[in-house]
């Protein structure tokens, strides 16, 4: 990742009657990364892409995207080729059943004037990227969900663009086919290409990208890298996993004795700074967040009180849920839901 921005969002708004879908935006986005785009349905997320896109105009702000010289460039302005230099894969793609992926793609290129003798070698690479070769002469109405959403991916690279902005790629999609999506995403990264990434699986936002932006009603609240969000977190939780769960008559003494130990490590005045989860099995501990307290609590727990503890800490997803619910409720509570001029 660069820090070169690629495009620039400058107070831009998009108002719907009387719903601000997108309010005031500001954001950049870098060469090279993969940037996150979260939040609750209706946050204001395809509208952000649709007008980056030139799908529906801005109700007001800016929108630039840099061209081959370097220099940002107002889209208003319909700069030539400028949308060569990014592929979308916005809503659901649909694409009539009776065709091939290899009449799709060639068609498309065909729309964005690229020369008959590389159109050829342009499908078979993107196919090849969105591992669809084989299906390349298949009619698409055989296709399940997932191959028609990697098509989309197809679509949307076929022309080599240096910017990838792609609307939820893996919603509706079972495991494999996300995991298949997420490594695509990984290997367009590292081909150098810059994605502009919106999902509602946070999981997946947190495997692959650089950076994360939560929008909520069309407000952006957060916009960092993971590590920097979880650090803005107030309280610090990390879970402790047991090997095998505590007797029931047991838990209420162990729960006792680890705050007795660690009360100093843990956030002052904090209610029930250690539970017992039985699903777990282990015990969910508020701490005060130094990385002292972190080791203090482990060893006193691991040497101390010889617990059989087999994992120590917190999944990146759930601390990301956390943080996303947090910010969205803080969000929430502070606007009130009223409509923003
Ligand atoms: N063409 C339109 N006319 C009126 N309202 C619209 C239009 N398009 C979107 N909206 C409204 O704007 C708000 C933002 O919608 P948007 O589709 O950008 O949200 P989103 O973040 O993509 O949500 P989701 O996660 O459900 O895809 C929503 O309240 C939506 O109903
Ligand atoms: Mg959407």
């Amino acid at each position: 990742m660069s820090n070169k921005t690629i495009v620039k969002f400058t107070n831009l708004s998009k108002r719907f009657h009387d719903l601000m879908a997108v309010n005031n935006l500001n954001l950049e986005i870098y060469e090279g990364e993969i940037l996150g785009f979260v939040g609750p349905n209706g946050a204001g997320k395809t509208t952000t892409m649709k007008m980056l896109g030139g799908l529906i105009k801005p109700t007001s702000g800016k929108i630039e995207i840099y061209n081959h010289n370097g220099d940002l460039i107002d889209i208003k302005k319909k700069p030539a080729d400028l949308f060569k230099q990014i592929g979308f894969l916005i809503d659901l793609p649909a694409f009539y059943g009776q065709v091939t992926p290899n009449q799709i793609l060639r068609y498309y290129c065909r729309l964005l004037g690229l020369s008959k003798d590389i159109i050829e070698k342009r499908v078979d690479w993107a196919l090849d990227v969105v591992e669809m070769s084989k299906w390349k002469n298949k009619i698409i109405k055989e296709f399940s969900k997932g191959m028609v959403q990697r098509l989309g991916l197809a679509q949307a690279l076929v022309h080599d663009p240096d910017l990838l902005v792609l609307d939820e790629p893996q919603t509706g999609l079972d495991p494999s086919g996300r995991i298949l999506v997420r490594n695509i995403l990984q290997k367009l990264k590292k081909m150098g290409k810059t994605i502009f990434l919106s999902s509602h699986l946070l999981y997946e936002i947190s495997e692959v990208c650089d950076r994360i932006v939560i929008i909520n009603r069309g407000n952006l609240i957060a916009a960092d890298t993971l590590i920097n969000l979880e650090q803005k977190m107030t309280k610090k939780q990390i879970q402790c996993e047991l090997f095998e769960p505590l007797e029931f008559s047991q838990v209420d003494k162990v729960v006792n004795e680890i705050r007795n130990k660690i009360e100093q490590y843990c956030e002052n005045g904090a209610k029930n700074f250690v539970t017992y989860d039985e699903v777990l099995p282990g015990f969910n501990i508020f701490y005060n967040g130094t990385p002292l307290s972190l080791k203090k609590i482990h060893e006193i727990l691991s040497i101390d009180m010889r617990l059989p503890i087999v994992g120590f800490s917190k999944d990146r997803t759930s601390r990301l849920e956390d943080l996303y619910i947090s910010l969205v409720d803080e969000d929430d509570n502070k606007n009130g839901g009223e409509l923003k001029e």
